[in-house]
């Protein structure tokens, strides 16, 4: 792997299965442990510099650091100089003044990390957790570890991601990483919400979900993310779920052996019904739980791997 992970085009097929067999380890060297704790990563220091919220990311990085017993500290911009006006090119210089070693980075600009890591101001690995409606890696690589679990392998799937594509860093990402490892890959989405180019994305899209899941392996729902939305891009949230999101009745045409994912912060009855999040073929919850062992295997293959 390269010194940095900024998008999941840095990763090669053979990266990409290397981090997903990493993970493998991770996940076998704690799950059924009393102690978790690993001493891989003794004495190095993980900052979370987090300019958006998060729930799942950060605390993920955090507790797969801590489980490679590296030093953790959380930075948010809110409670830090940040909000006083302070420039990133300061709080980068702060960090490493400071000796961080990994500053995992969430920011709302698309290509904040990228300054950070090309800018020669931190000699430390820097770690993409989602930038602006640019990329997230670190998301496609645990919803890549997911699918293989339970499809046995990624390569010539067929794979549905559905919704809001065009403010999500998640489905960009996934798009990626999914050709990359051999996936067919399919978006579903109204127009007004696939972005300018996507015809040059490696997968194809469509605007009819239903012939779409009867053909799918997974299907991937996007949060509508309203935060993003600063016009109106569907007559209202019935009509949206109506012809996108997924319910009991779309559900039932999906394969017997399909599986249901979902990001989160999920918009139940939106995007997704309740139904359908807490029925034994979603894999939500468990997503956050592979999150973990996927960012330790990064965490370790930036900081120690190939580096000892
Ligand atoms: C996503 C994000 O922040 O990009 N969430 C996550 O990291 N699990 C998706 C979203 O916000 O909808």
């Amino acid at each position: 792997m390269k010194d940095h992970l900024l998008s999941a085009a840095d990763l090669s097929r053979d990266d990409a299965i290397l981090v997903l067999d990493t993970s493998a380890e991770m996940a076998q060297l704690t799950e059924g442990r009393s102690v978790k704790k690993l001493p891989t990563l003794r004495g190095r220091a993980v900052v979370n510099l987090f300019f958006e919220d998060s729930t799942r990311t950060r605390t993920s990085f955090e507790l797969a650091a801590k489980r490679l017993s590296a030093d953790v500290v959380n930075f948010s911009a809110k409670g830090s100089s940040v909000s006083k006006g302070e420039s990133l090119k300061d709080t980068a210089l702060t960090l490493e003044a400071m000796g961080a070693d990994c500053v995992v980075v969430r920011h709302w600009a698309s290509g904040a990390p990228h300054r950070l890591a090309y800018s020669g101001w931190i000699r430390s690995s820097v770690v993409n957790a989602g930038d602006g409606t640019h990329e997230h890696p670190t998301q496609a690589i645990l919803d890549a570890y997911t699918l293989r679990k339970h499809l046995g392998s990624v390569d010539g799937r067929r794979i549905t991601i559905v919704g809001d594509v065009l403010h999500s860093r998640v489905a960009r990402s996934n798009v990626l990483l999914l050709a990359t490892l051999g996936a067919e890959v399919t978006l579903v989405a109204p127009p007004t919400l696939l972005p300018v180019g996507v015809e040059h994305w490696p997968c194809q899209t469509s605007y009819d979900l239903d012939s779409v899941l009867v053909k799918a392996d997974a299907v991937m729902m996007l949060r509508v993310q309203r935060e993003r939305m600063n016009a109106a891009f569907f007559p209202s949230a019935r009509e949206y779920s109506r012809r996108y999101g997924l319910d009991a009745r779309r559900f039932a045409l999906l394969p017997d052996d399909a599986v249901v994912l979902h990001p989160g912060p999920m918009n139940r009855g939106m995007e997704i019904t309740a139904e359908v999040a807490d029925s034994d073929r979603s894999v939500i919850v468990e997503q956050v739980t592979n999150g973990v062992y996927v960012r330790m295997a990064v965490l370790y293959l930036l900081l120690a791997g190939g580096r000892e």
